[in-house]
């Protein structure tokens, strides 16, 4: 997507492709800072840390995580043995988006057939690439599907703005391009639909009014920050059409796992008859789990998260906490939406009811028993 202009992603292999190269979000949107990450230590600190965040951009990363563990391996051959270990550490890194795993097995699958070092380094590359113009390309998909439900609700209000809420960042600083909650916005808003989103602030870190709304700033969308509470008020009054959001992690009868604060969103639209959408690519599916309150792993971070607030002053980016230092809190990273309260599913296949009939018409080829990829570690 375009920046100031120019094209840029949020991740990509430099010229040498010895070095993957990352926007460092944490720093968004008031410096924009290349990382340069080197070895599978370097993308692991990335994930955690979240210079990249997002969960098909958090899978990509650690696609190209599998390539430089190949790429730093010394002697004549590489052990499948230790590039499945460091697969395992990759995975590790956060635990809630299924996008994580699902790329280092796509990766590693692929490597563990090839003989030779030279072999598996090149494979490893092609395969992060192909997974990252692949997300890319299903992001837009998902665009042209989605749009089609604004461009319903646009024709039904005469062409007044069309108001859509979204939480976190679904953008395509979360993906490759596009965005997924994001992308219908976009190809809406390039169709001429008058559109203005919500953004919620999506406390702790703020990804909605840091990642979002500078995303919306430089693609021209109206919007308009509130904070997380403000939801359940606008939709009293109608001020919302419809809610997009993107998801980490869904099971495979349609329970959501998204940022922490989605769940509530979801019952505010429910309560008050306001269509709520999750906008995911296939890799953000769990095939192999159907209970998403109790299966989904959800990470908790640092409280401190939670009881400092990051900003510019005077130029610099600093922290202030909020309440007392001594005072405990917890900080839990997403919640589950369960699917009774998703009005449907926006894929790059289509849009689906969110039930496991209406998610396996869409993937026919996708197997409760999870990936045949797996194969490798048997
Ligand atoms: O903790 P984050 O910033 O990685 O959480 C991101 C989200 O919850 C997004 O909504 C989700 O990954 C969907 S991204 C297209």
């Amino acid at each position: 997507m375009k920046v100031n202009g120019r094209n840029i992603r949020p991740i990509w292999l430099d010229d040498s492709l010895k070095i993957v190269k990352v926007i460092d979000q944490r720093r968004l949107p008031h410096e924009f800072v290349i990382a340069d990450l080197r070895t599978v230590d370097d993308v692991i600190d990335a994930i955690q840390k979240m210079y990249v965040r997002g969960a098909p951009l958090i899978g990509v990363t650690a696609a190209y995580g599998v390539y430089l563990a190949a790429l730093g391996s010394v002697g004549g051959n590489i052990e499948n043995g230790y590039l499945i270990k460091e697969g395992e550490r990759l995975k590790a890194a956060r635990p809630t988006a299924v996008n994580l795993s699902w790329a280092v097995d796509t990766v590693l699958s692929e490597i563990v057939k090839r003989e030779s070092r030279d072999e598996k380094v090149d494979i490893a590359c092609k395969e992060a690439e192909r997974i990252a113009e692949t997300e890319a390309e299903r992001c837009c998909r998902i665009g042209e599907n989605g749009a089609e439900l604004i461009e319903k609700i646009s024709l039904r209000k005469k062409g007044r703005p069309v108001n859509i809420l979204t939480h976190c960042n679904a953008g395509w600083l979360a993906c490759i391009e596009y965005g997924t909650a994001t992308a219908p916005i976009y190809a809406a808003f390039q169709n001429g639909i008058d559109i203005h989103v919500w953004v919620d602030e999506t406390r702790p870190l703020n990804q909605g009014a840091r990642l979002t709304a500078w995303e919306m700033l430089h693609q021209g969308v109206k919007h308009t920050i509130i904070t997380d509470n403000t939801a359940g008020h606008l939709m009293q009054h109608r001020m919302v059409d419809m809610v997009i959001v993107g998801s980490d992690r869904t099971t495979r009868n349609g329970d959501v796992a998204n940022k922490i604060g989605t769940y509530l969103v979801a019952l505010a639209a429910k309560d008050n008859g306001i269509p709520f959408y999750v906008a995911l690519p296939s890799s953000s599916f769990d095939w192999t789990i159907k209970d998403g309150i109790n299966e989904i792993p959800i990470e908790e971070r640092d409280p401190d998260e939670v009881k400092y607030v990051q900003g510019l002053n005077d130029g610099r980016i600093r922290s202030v906490l909020v309440p007392s230092a001594d005072s405990p809190a917890a900080n839990f990273a997403f919640d589950v939406t369960p699917a009774r309260l998703v009005t449907a599913f926006i894929t790059e296949r289509g849009i689906c009811p969110a039930t496991e009939a209406g998610i396996r018409n869409l993937f026919p080829d996708k197997g409760s028993s999870g990936f045949e990829q797996l194969d490798f570690y048997r």
